[in-house]
Protein backbone atom coordinates (compact mmCIF):
# COMPACT_ATOMS: atom_id res chain seq x y z
CA UNK A 1 0.00 0.00 0.00
CA UNK A 2 2.73 2.57 1.21
CA UNK A 3 4.34 1.52 -2.07
CA UNK A 4 1.46 2.53 -4.29
CA UNK A 5 0.93 5.79 -2.19
CA UNK A 6 4.92 6.55 -2.81
CA UNK A 7 4.86 6.10 -6.59
CA UNK A 8 0.97 7.12 -7.54
CA UNK A 9 1.59 10.22 -10.05
CA UNK A 10 -0.54 11.64 -12.94
CA UNK A 11 0.20 9.58 -15.68
CA UNK A 12 -0.77 10.90 -18.92
CA UNK A 13 0.77 9.12 -21.94
CA UNK A 14 -1.48 6.13 -22.05
CA UNK A 15 -1.45 3.13 -24.58
CA UNK A 16 -4.02 2.61 -26.70
CA UNK A 17 -5.20 -0.50 -26.23
CA UNK A 18 -8.54 -1.14 -24.41
CA UNK A 19 -8.94 -1.29 -20.11
CA UNK A 20 -11.04 -5.19 -19.48
CA UNK A 21 -14.21 -4.29 -17.86
CA UNK A 22 -12.78 -7.32 -15.78
CA UNK A 23 -9.63 -4.90 -14.42
CA UNK A 24 -11.81 -1.68 -14.41
CA UNK A 25 -15.47 -2.63 -12.71
CA UNK A 26 -13.51 -4.21 -9.83
CA UNK A 27 -11.21 -1.16 -9.22
CA UNK A 28 -14.42 0.89 -9.76
CA UNK A 29 -16.24 -1.03 -6.79
CA UNK A 30 -13.69 -0.46 -4.78
CA UNK A 31 -12.95 3.07 -5.27
CA UNK A 32 -16.46 3.51 -3.35
CA UNK A 33 -15.06 1.90 -0.08
CA UNK A 34 -14.38 6.02 0.37
CA UNK A 35 -16.87 8.37 2.86
CA UNK A 36 -19.21 11.07 1.70
CA UNK A 37 -20.44 13.35 3.78
CA UNK A 38 -23.86 12.62 6.01
CA UNK A 39 -23.15 9.31 4.25
CA UNK A 40 -25.35 10.28 0.70
CA UNK A 41 -23.06 8.17 -1.55
CA UNK A 42 -24.91 9.70 -4.47
CA UNK A 43 -22.21 8.83 -7.05
CA UNK A 44 -22.53 8.10 -10.73
CA UNK A 45 -19.66 7.31 -12.74
CA UNK A 46 -19.56 7.99 -16.47
CA UNK A 47 -17.02 5.61 -18.37
CA UNK A 48 -16.82 6.76 -21.61
CA UNK A 49 -15.45 4.72 -24.30
CA UNK A 50 -17.55 5.03 -27.09
CA UNK A 51 -15.14 7.06 -29.95
CA UNK A 52 -17.77 9.73 -31.11
CA UNK A 53 -18.58 10.34 -27.09
CA UNK A 54 -14.54 10.68 -26.69
CA UNK A 55 -14.22 12.87 -29.56
CA UNK A 56 -16.87 15.11 -28.51
CA UNK A 57 -15.06 15.04 -25.06
CA UNK A 58 -12.04 16.18 -27.10
CA UNK A 59 -13.33 18.76 -28.74
CA UNK A 60 -14.83 20.61 -25.84
CA UNK A 61 -10.99 19.91 -24.23
CA UNK A 62 -9.68 21.75 -27.12
CA UNK A 63 -11.55 24.80 -27.08
CA UNK A 64 -9.57 25.54 -23.86
CA UNK A 65 -6.35 24.03 -24.72
CA UNK A 66 -5.97 26.04 -27.76
CA UNK A 67 -6.12 29.54 -25.77
CA UNK A 68 -3.78 28.08 -22.60
CA UNK A 69 -1.50 26.41 -24.43
CA UNK A 70 0.23 29.03 -26.37
CA UNK A 71 0.33 30.97 -23.33
CA UNK A 72 1.63 28.71 -21.02
CA UNK A 73 4.18 28.20 -23.20
CA UNK A 74 5.08 31.64 -23.33
CA UNK A 75 5.57 32.03 -19.89
CA UNK A 76 7.51 28.98 -19.42
CA UNK A 77 9.73 29.86 -22.40
CA UNK A 78 13.65 29.41 -21.92
CA UNK A 79 12.74 26.90 -18.80
CA UNK A 80 13.74 23.62 -20.39
CA UNK A 81 12.74 22.01 -17.50
CA UNK A 82 8.87 23.31 -17.45
CA UNK A 83 8.58 22.63 -20.71
CA UNK A 84 9.74 19.00 -20.86
CA UNK A 85 7.23 18.80 -18.02
CA UNK A 86 4.28 19.96 -20.17
CA UNK A 87 4.80 17.29 -22.78
CA UNK A 88 3.07 14.72 -21.23
CA UNK A 89 0.22 17.25 -20.88
CA UNK A 90 0.18 18.39 -24.61
CA UNK A 91 1.03 14.30 -25.57
CA UNK A 92 -2.57 13.94 -23.80
CA UNK A 93 -4.18 16.96 -25.45
CA UNK A 94 -3.49 16.31 -28.98
CA UNK A 95 -4.43 12.25 -28.27
CA UNK A 96 -7.19 12.20 -26.03
CA UNK A 97 -10.02 10.74 -28.05
CA UNK A 98 -7.20 8.10 -28.23
CA UNK A 99 -7.21 7.62 -24.92
CA UNK A 100 -8.81 3.66 -24.20
CA UNK A 101 -11.18 5.11 -21.33
CA UNK A 102 -12.47 8.40 -19.66
CA UNK A 103 -13.93 7.59 -16.18
CA UNK A 104 -15.60 10.51 -14.89
CA UNK A 105 -16.83 11.29 -10.85
CA UNK A 106 -20.07 13.11 -10.59
CA UNK A 107 -22.14 13.69 -7.74
CA UNK A 108 -25.44 14.53 -7.03
CA UNK A 109 -26.39 18.10 -5.68
CA UNK A 110 -29.06 18.70 -2.91
CA UNK A 111 -29.63 21.38 -0.63
CA UNK A 112 -26.98 20.40 2.03
CA UNK A 113 -24.40 19.53 -0.90
CA UNK A 114 -23.91 21.91 -3.94
CA UNK A 115 -20.91 22.60 -6.12
CA UNK A 116 -21.28 26.19 -5.85
CA UNK A 117 -22.32 28.86 -3.16
CA UNK A 118 -22.76 29.42 0.28
CA UNK A 119 -22.66 28.04 2.69
CA UNK A 120 -18.83 27.20 1.91
CA UNK A 121 -19.45 23.94 4.29
CA UNK A 122 -22.37 22.62 1.56
CA UNK A 123 -19.71 22.95 -1.41
CA UNK A 124 -16.82 21.17 0.91
CA UNK A 125 -19.12 18.52 1.35
CA UNK A 126 -19.90 18.13 -2.58
CA UNK A 127 -16.74 17.91 -3.46
CA UNK A 128 -15.52 16.15 -0.20
CA UNK A 129 -17.67 13.34 -1.42
CA UNK A 130 -16.16 13.06 -4.62
CA UNK A 131 -12.15 12.96 -4.06
CA UNK A 132 -11.84 10.42 -1.56
CA UNK A 133 -13.40 8.09 -3.83
CA UNK A 134 -11.00 9.22 -6.95
CA UNK A 135 -7.97 9.08 -4.78
CA UNK A 136 -8.69 5.57 -4.33
CA UNK A 137 -9.15 5.01 -7.88
CA UNK A 138 -5.86 6.38 -8.91
CA UNK A 139 -4.09 4.45 -6.16
CA UNK A 140 -6.40 1.15 -7.51
CA UNK A 141 -5.11 2.13 -11.10
CA UNK A 142 -1.29 2.46 -9.93
CA UNK A 143 -1.32 -0.81 -7.95
CA UNK A 144 -2.15 -2.96 -11.12
CA UNK A 145 0.04 -0.90 -13.36
CA UNK A 146 -2.72 1.16 -15.01
CA UNK A 147 -1.65 4.86 -15.29
CA UNK A 148 -4.12 7.51 -15.05
CA UNK A 149 -4.58 11.45 -13.84
CA UNK A 150 -7.20 13.39 -12.21
CA UNK A 151 -7.96 16.80 -14.45
CA UNK A 152 -10.11 19.18 -14.29
CA UNK A 153 -9.80 21.32 -17.42
CA UNK A 154 -11.08 18.62 -20.15
CA UNK A 155 -14.65 19.21 -18.70
CA UNK A 156 -14.14 23.13 -18.19
CA UNK A 157 -18.22 24.22 -19.12
CA UNK A 158 -19.73 22.00 -17.13
CA UNK A 159 -23.28 22.45 -19.01
CA UNK A 160 -21.55 21.34 -22.03
CA UNK A 161 -20.24 18.09 -20.11
CA UNK A 162 -23.73 17.55 -18.82
CA UNK A 163 -24.77 17.93 -22.37
CA UNK A 164 -22.56 15.53 -23.84
CA UNK A 165 -23.01 12.69 -21.04
CA UNK A 166 -26.90 13.27 -20.80
CA UNK A 167 -26.72 13.86 -17.71
CA UNK A 168 -29.63 15.14 -15.67
CA UNK A 169 -29.02 18.38 -14.16
CA UNK A 170 -28.94 17.24 -10.40
CA UNK A 171 -25.89 15.44 -11.57
CA UNK A 172 -22.51 17.52 -12.14
CA UNK A 173 -19.67 15.99 -13.39
CA UNK A 174 -16.52 16.54 -11.44
CA UNK A 175 -13.98 15.53 -13.03
CA UNK A 176 -12.28 13.39 -15.19
CA UNK A 177 -9.76 10.54 -15.05
CA UNK A 178 -7.81 9.24 -18.47
CA UNK A 179 -7.28 5.62 -17.71
CA UNK A 180 -5.00 3.35 -19.81
CA UNK A 181 -1.55 1.08 -19.35
CA UNK A 182 0.98 3.21 -18.60
CA UNK A 183 3.43 4.23 -21.23
CA UNK A 184 5.14 7.23 -19.33
CA UNK A 185 6.50 5.98 -15.86
CA UNK A 186 5.02 5.95 -12.07
CA UNK A 187 6.62 7.88 -9.30
CA UNK A 188 8.77 8.46 -7.33
CA UNK A 189 6.73 11.94 -6.72
CA UNK A 190 8.31 15.14 -5.31
CA UNK A 191 6.62 16.93 -2.42
CA UNK A 192 7.50 18.92 0.31
CA UNK A 193 9.28 17.44 3.59
CA UNK A 194 6.80 16.75 6.30
CA UNK A 195 8.14 19.23 8.47
CA UNK A 196 7.42 22.20 6.69
CA UNK A 197 3.52 21.20 6.58
CA UNK A 198 2.48 20.48 9.65
CA UNK A 199 2.14 22.77 12.23
CA UNK A 200 0.93 21.50 15.83
CA UNK A 201 -1.41 23.55 17.53
CA UNK A 202 -1.02 26.86 15.88
CA UNK A 203 -0.10 27.66 12.71
CA UNK A 204 3.77 28.70 12.50
CA UNK A 205 4.85 25.72 15.37
CA UNK A 206 6.81 23.55 13.39
CA UNK A 207 9.25 21.38 15.27
CA UNK A 208 9.79 18.92 12.48
CA UNK A 209 10.83 22.25 10.27
CA UNK A 210 14.27 21.77 8.46
CA UNK A 211 14.31 18.01 10.05
CA UNK A 212 14.42 14.93 8.00
CA UNK A 213 11.42 14.08 9.72
C1 LIG B 1 -8.27 19.33 -8.44
C2 LIG B 1 -7.22 18.91 -9.45
C3 LIG B 1 -7.38 19.24 -10.77
C4 LIG B 1 -6.45 18.83 -11.73
N1 LIG B 1 -6.66 19.14 -13.05
C5 LIG B 1 -5.78 18.74 -13.98
C6 LIG B 1 -6.01 19.00 -15.36
O1 LIG B 1 -7.00 19.60 -15.73
N2 LIG B 1 -5.10 18.55 -16.26
C7 LIG B 1 -3.98 17.86 -15.88
O2 LIG B 1 -3.19 17.49 -16.74
N3 LIG B 1 -3.74 17.58 -14.58
C8 LIG B 1 -4.62 18.00 -13.62
N4 LIG B 1 -4.39 17.71 -12.30
C9 LIG B 1 -3.20 16.90 -11.92
C10 LIG B 1 -2.09 17.75 -11.33
O3 LIG B 1 -1.57 18.60 -12.29
C11 LIG B 1 -1.04 16.79 -10.79
O4 LIG B 1 -1.61 15.99 -9.80
C12 LIG B 1 0.13 17.54 -10.20
O5 LIG B 1 0.81 18.21 -11.21
C13 LIG B 1 1.09 16.60 -9.49
O6 LIG B 1 1.56 15.65 -10.38
P1 LIG B 1 2.22 14.32 -9.84
O7 LIG B 1 1.18 13.66 -8.99
O8 LIG B 1 2.57 13.55 -11.08
O9 LIG B 1 3.42 14.70 -9.04
C14 LIG B 1 -5.31 18.09 -11.33
C15 LIG B 1 -5.15 17.74 -9.98
C16 LIG B 1 -6.11 18.12 -9.05
C17 LIG B 1 -5.93 17.73 -7.61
Amino acid sequence: MAAAMRTQRAVRRLHTDPVDHEILMPLLELSLKAPTSSNTQDWTYLVVEDREQKARLARLYRKLYRVFNPITERLARGDDKQLRQMRPGQWQAENFEDLPVFVIPCYRRNIKHRPVGRPQISVASYYGSVFPAVQNLLLGCRAVGLGASLQTLPIWQIPAARRILGLPRSVNPVCIIPIGWAKGRYGPTTRPPIGEVVHFDRYGNRPYSGTEA
